[in-house]
């Protein structure tokens, strides 16, 4: 279909900035429609190559007998590159009196769609390529809705070619009305549309005589009087949490909080709130790397953040600010997605969503609409979606996601989905889903639903046991000692003549290890399990009793979910991650084993859960 993957090409000229003022802009179109060229000739005609240069290849492609393309002075220009900048998509570098331009050179490749829609490549302007000779194609029509979905509204229209026709006027009325038909159905509305012949310089910084009938500008007039984006300072506070370092004193407890800011201020004192955690403090000191020690930061700073109280947030977090409009917090998700995957999205597949510095499981709950993005005929019966779909659907989690919509803001209303460690697929997040439920609640649903259930009534297994089956999970920081509880507990429970197990599912699984890639999904994964497990050795009647690091509210909420109809205990040793999930019971760790575990089962006698007398 013309997408090419081979092309990837980093460029970089010498030309020394004369503005401060920069902008990026994406020339996007489909191939061979002349965006190269165009980008050559921009160069060329700005004087924004180094000295000799086109000259120089010029001769190189008459020795060589091979007509001369103004896209070698890219690959040209690529080869000298010096700064060692390597990234996937052309970045060409040119200043005009106004300001200085970023252009990134969009052969219509996976990468570069991949690059916007994970915001990896942000413009804030699009020149759209087409060709007068072939007119409009499938990527012309693809990436005008992808900037419409991305929510670049600044477009120029560049038809190109015009030698090929002639400078015929009736030629690019033609294609200038269809395109505008497309355009207008996608909400997007071009500044102007300038008829250009890249390869002879015609309507890219001037007109010759070529086409007299036409009296608007030049796309280099048009690409100088592209606004800039209204800054980010202004919106909420949006901080995702990449990571948190700790001190390397041994009494120090404080934490670092690490991540860039997307959009607002925050400064020394304000009230700061982590979602979804909900937990709350103040920012005590603002650590910025290799400069001073700041009162203020905002959107664009990467920055270390210390609070004046310590409380458990952990990367993955989105940080806001208590006052201003806060981030939604959903299961469920109307989304616009552009798919990219080779393989199709299905329903009812587990991925991964990324969202800020989140990145949990997630799995496509319902399908409205597809819509192929070349021609805008929407399938309502479709149900995947193919690479280069464009869907209205519903995504779910097993999680609490925290966002924005898109339209608020757009940098933390964005998503991509990575199917097998591949971003696969992105878009924007369009509108919450009221009373929203878990992919876990759904799924307890058809379990509840499917169950074969034997002739024994939990009533009875429990009177005959003497003891109510319950979960009971030990949480607490790493090395506070809720195995040796655990253990214990066991032990204990068994001399009463309790029926009770001891699940030891590794704590080495369920911590946070370095490779945080890994070990939160696998975390997501073990955790699972376990609700699975206990929930099976529960129904038995049995009392089981497990040790995880860290409990968060939402792992609580999905273990409660999978345990049901028996449900959890929770015991915390040391500092608690949980936020809202109710704790039975808080252990101090300076009491000795013997007492801890008296405590415990006092609290489990308290709660019903053993049924008859018992000392210890
Ligand atoms: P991809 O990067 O492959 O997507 O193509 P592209 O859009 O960058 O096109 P490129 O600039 O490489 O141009 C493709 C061909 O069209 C080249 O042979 C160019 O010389 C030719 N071309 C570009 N602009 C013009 C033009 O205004 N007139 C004519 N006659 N040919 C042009
Ligand atoms: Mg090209």
């Amino acid at each position: 279909d013309g997408i090419r993957d081979d092309l990837v090409t980093g460029v970089q000229t010498c030309a020394l900035p004369i503005s401060t003022e920069q902008m990026n802009i994406v020339i996007v179109g489909h191939v061979d429609h002349g965006k190269s060229t165009l980008i050559g000739r921009l160069l060329a005609d700005t004087n924004s190559l180094p000295n000799g240069k086109l000259e120089q290849i010029k001769a190189t492609c008459e020795a060589n007998s091979k007509p001369f393309e103004y896209a070698f002075l890219l690959d040209a220009l690529k080869d000298e590159q010096s700064q060692g900048i390597t990234i996937d998509i052309a970045r060409v570098f040119f200043n005009t009196k106004k300001r200085n331009y970023i252009i990134l050179d969009a052969p219509g490749h996976i990468e570069f769609l991949k690059n916007m829609v994970t915001g990896a490549a942000r413009a804030e302007a699009a020149i759209l390529m087409i060709d007068a000779h072939e007119g409009v194609k499938e990527n012309s029509r693809r990436h005008g809705y992808l900037l419409s979905m991305l929510g670049i509204r600044q477009v120029v229209v560049a038809i190109n070619k015009m030698d090929l026709v002639e400078y015929n006027k009736t030629i690019f009325d033609r294609v200038k009305k269809e395109y505008s038909v497309f355009l207008e159905t996608i909400g997007v509305q071009p500044i102007a549309f300038v008829p250009v012949s890249a390869f002879h310089g015609e309507g890219v910084t001037k007109f010759s005589e070529s086409m007299p009938w036409f009296d608007g500008d030049t796309v280099l007039t048009h690409i100088d009087s592209f606004k800039k984006e209204e800054s980010n300072h202004h919106k909420p506070y949006r901080m995702p949490v990449q990571d948190i370092y700790k001190f390397t004193e041994t009494n120090d407890t404080r934490r670092i909080i690490a991540g860039t800011i997307e959009t607002g201020t925050i400064a020394i004192g304000d009230e700061v709130i982590f979602y979804p955690s909900k937990k709350i403090s103040k920012v005590a000191t603002i650590e910025s790397f290799n400069t001073e020690k700041k009162e203020v930061a905002s959107s664009g700073e990467a920055i270390g953040l210390t609070l004046e109280t310590q409380i458990y947030t952990k990367p993955g977090e989105l940080m806001a600010k208590v006052g201003e409009p806060l981030p939604h917090i959903s299961y469920e998700l109307h989304v616009n997605l552009f798919w990219l995957g080779k393989k199709p999205m299905l329903l009812d597949k587990r991925y991964k969503i990324k969202c800020g510095a989140a990145g949990i499981p997630v799995y496509l709950k319902k399908i409205h609409r597809i819509l192929d993005a070349s021609d805008l005929s929407t399938h309502e019966k479709k149900q995947q979606i193919e690479r280069h779909d464009v869907a209205e659907c519903v995504l779910q989690t097993t999680k609490p996601l925290s966002f924005d919509l898109s339209a608020d803001i757009a940098t933390t209303g964005r998503f991509v989905i990575v199917d097998d460690y591949e971003i696969s697929g992105g878009g924007i997040i369009s509108k919450t889903v009221s009373e929203s439920k878990s992919r876990i609640e759904d799924y307890i649903q058809r379990r509840e639903f499917a169950w074969e259930k034997g002739a024994i009534k939990p009533k009875a297994r429990s009177e005959k046991l003497k003891q109510n089956p319950k979960l009971i999970i030990i949480t607490g920081p790493v090395g506070v000692g809720k195995q040796a509880l655990a253990k214990s507990m066991e032990e204990q429970l068994f001399k009463q003549g309790k029926h009770v197990y001891y699940l030891g599912l590794s704590n080495m699984l369920l911590s946070l290890g370095s490779d945080r890639f890994h070990t939160i999904h696998d975390r997501d994964a073990h955790i699972r399990q376990l609700g699975e497990v206990s929930h099976l050795f529960t129904d038995a009647g049995l009392i089981v009793i497990t040790t995880i690091s860290d409990l968060d509210d939402q792992e609580a909420t999905i273990l409660k979910l999978l345990s049901h109809p028996n449900e959890l205990i929770v015991i915390s040793m040391g500092e608690k991650a949980l936020t809202e999930f109710p704790v039975d019971f808080e252990l101090k760790e300076s009491l000795s084993l013997d007492r801890q575990v008296g405590r415990v089962l006092n609290v489990l006698k308290e709660k019903s859960i053993l049924l008859d007398d018992y000392s210890i």
